[in-house]
């Protein structure tokens, strides 16, 4: 055998030792209409974009220990180190019984901007966990260990972020029902601002829990805002992008009554009307994170005048999906 080829079998039987053991992929998300009123039972609409974070899981190197790496984040994490990731990992892998595995996770969605980084990445670390030890199919599994790494993340989260991660698709959610694919009858461009400044989605449940509390016409702004996400959701099913946006406007007015607004969103939302948008809201939790747009034909205007106020964006296409017909499918990146 000449030395060339023993140095490919080499190469070759290090590239296999190397080899992942299982890999799994969350989405991340937009919640068009209904953030927060989803958490008191009430309706939500959310798409789930194809760009996410994929995870890779091989052998740990230290017996017994399991540890996550995410380079883009600047993030490392092992079970037992007591801190939120420490802890959603090790809910994770008890949950799936799958320990002692290296995760190594490809962020392709900023981390705490309200597009749902956090169940994306959970989604992909319990697949990449779960096909590692041959349980790729056990979704109950799955989704419970999702559920659990949430709840170490937000406190008692409605499960949409969870189920719009797993899906990747345009959906109507509520606690009672879960997720269910919508009909979209026409592609529509969204363009998402990062405002830069990280959102605390269990702090903000907390205040809008305790608003309610005082405030009884609080609850009564949640429900108005779910029954503006069946609104949207009747708005993408006839294609009426006008239509969708003047709900997605009076939506934000509505969030911002419930003190979830911030003035960098403020910024981001005027900005984007001013550049053409026919609609423009905070999507998420609030407080910081993103926002989102309609601007149909206005679309680059938009992310240029975010640019020119300082603040970063870019534009994702909820594809159409037929009634009755495949699942809708979203597309875009950050650029
Ligand atoms: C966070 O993406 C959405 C909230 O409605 C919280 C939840 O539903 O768990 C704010």
């Amino acid at each position: 055998m000449s030395g060339d080829t023993g140095g490919a079998a080499e190469a070759a039987a290090e590239a296999e030792e190397d080899a992942p053991l299982g890999r799994g992929f969350g989405h991340g998300k937009v919640i068009l209409i209904g953030e927060h009123a989803v958490v008191h039972g009430h309706a939500a609409l959310a798409a789930g974009i194809s760009t996410g974070i994929a995870v890779e899981a091989r052998a740990g190197r230290t017996p017994g220990e399991t540890r996550l790496r995410v380079p883009a984040w600047n993030l490392e994490a092992s079970v037992g180190d007591g801190t939120p990731v420490g802890r959603a990992l090790e809910a994770i892998v008890r949950r799936i019984e799958a320990p002692g595995l290296d995760f190594v996770a490809d962020a392709r969605i900023p981390s705490r901007a309200g597009l749902g980084s956090s169940a994306a990445m959970s989604v992909a670390i319990a697949r990449a966990a779960a096909a590692a030890v041959g349980r790729a199919d056990a979704t109950d599994a799955i989704d419970a260990a999702v559920m659990a790494a949430e709840e170490v993340f937000h406190g008692s989260p409605s499960g949409i972020d969870a189920a719009a991660a797993k899906s990747g698709v345009t959906g109507r959610f509520t606690r009672a029902t879960g997720w269910q694919p919508v009909p979209v009858l026409q592609k529509i461009t969204i363009c998402v601002g990062l405002s830069g400044r990280p959102r605390d989605t269990a702090a903000q449940v907390a205040a809008v829990g305790r608003l309610r509390d005082r405030l009884p016409a609080a609850g009564e702004v949640l429900a108005l805002l779910g029954r503006l996400a069946d609104d949207g959701g009747a708005a993408l099913a006839k294609g009426d992008v006008d239509g969708l946006g003047r709900i997605m406007d009076a939506a934000h007015g509505l969030l911002a009554a419930l003190r979830l607004s911030s003035p960098e969103l403020e910024t981001l939302v005027h900005a984007a009307r001013a550049a053409g948008a026919v609609g423009a809201k905070l999507t998420g939790a609030g407080g910081g994170g993103a926002v989102i747009a309609l601007a149909p034909g206005h679309a680059r205007d938009v992310l240029a005048r975010w640019r020119a106020a300082g603040y970063e964006g870019f534009l994702a296409d909820i594809v159409a999906a037929p009634a009755g017909g495949p699942a809708a499918a979203i597309g875009g990146a950050p650029r």
